[in-house]
């Protein structure tokens, strides 16, 4: 069936693709450029500090997710009760991870990618284990780094 009056006119749509197309070659420009202004954009923190109220209290075998630099970070707080931190990133194409109380695994939504509690991959196609960070509890803080990384809390 052929419309008499078509609601768009074939000015309008094209106009409308190239200003789409306009667009997104715009941000796929910029984008490195800003990168090149400031290299620290999507750099990670070697530490970060939480207030542990907000962290120790989630349920056990549950996940609550906190700021790593740009990227998700997780607390994991094991069966038994122990806090743990991870970077809630899969090793495979850095698509966000969740965790499956049910199944007692992490998951990869973008292809399927399974780790164990302890972060290990176990299927999918993630090459590598999940990054764990190091976590201590000082004054009522909650200090995440990157293993190795020694963090002094200022007294006072
Ligand atoms: S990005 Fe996670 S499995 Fe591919």
């Amino acid at each position: 069936m052929k419309l008499r009056w078509p609601s768009v006119t074939r000015r309008e749509f094209l106009n409308t693709l190239f200003t789409g197309w306009f667009i997104a070659f715009f941000a796929a420009c910029i984008y490195p450029l800003l990168k090149f202004i400031y290299p620290n954009l999507e750099k990670e923190p070697d530490f970060v500090i939480l207030n542990a109220k907000d962290f120790l209290e989630i349920p056990n075998n549950s996940t609550k997710p906190f700021p790593w630099g740009g990227k998700l970070g997780l607390i994991f707080k094991k069966d038994d009760g122990t806090i743990h931190a991870l970077k809630g990133v899969c090793t495979h194409m850095e698509c966000n991870i969740m965790y499956k109380p049910e199944e007692r695994k992490f998951y990869c939504p973008c292809h399927k990618g399974y780790f164990d509690q302890d972060g290990k991959n176990i299927s999918g196609p993630p090459p590598r284990p999940l990054e764990f960070f190091e976590v201590r509890i000082e004054n009522e803080k909650l200090i995440v780094s990157k293993k190795g990384v020694k963090v002094e809390i200022p007294k006072g």
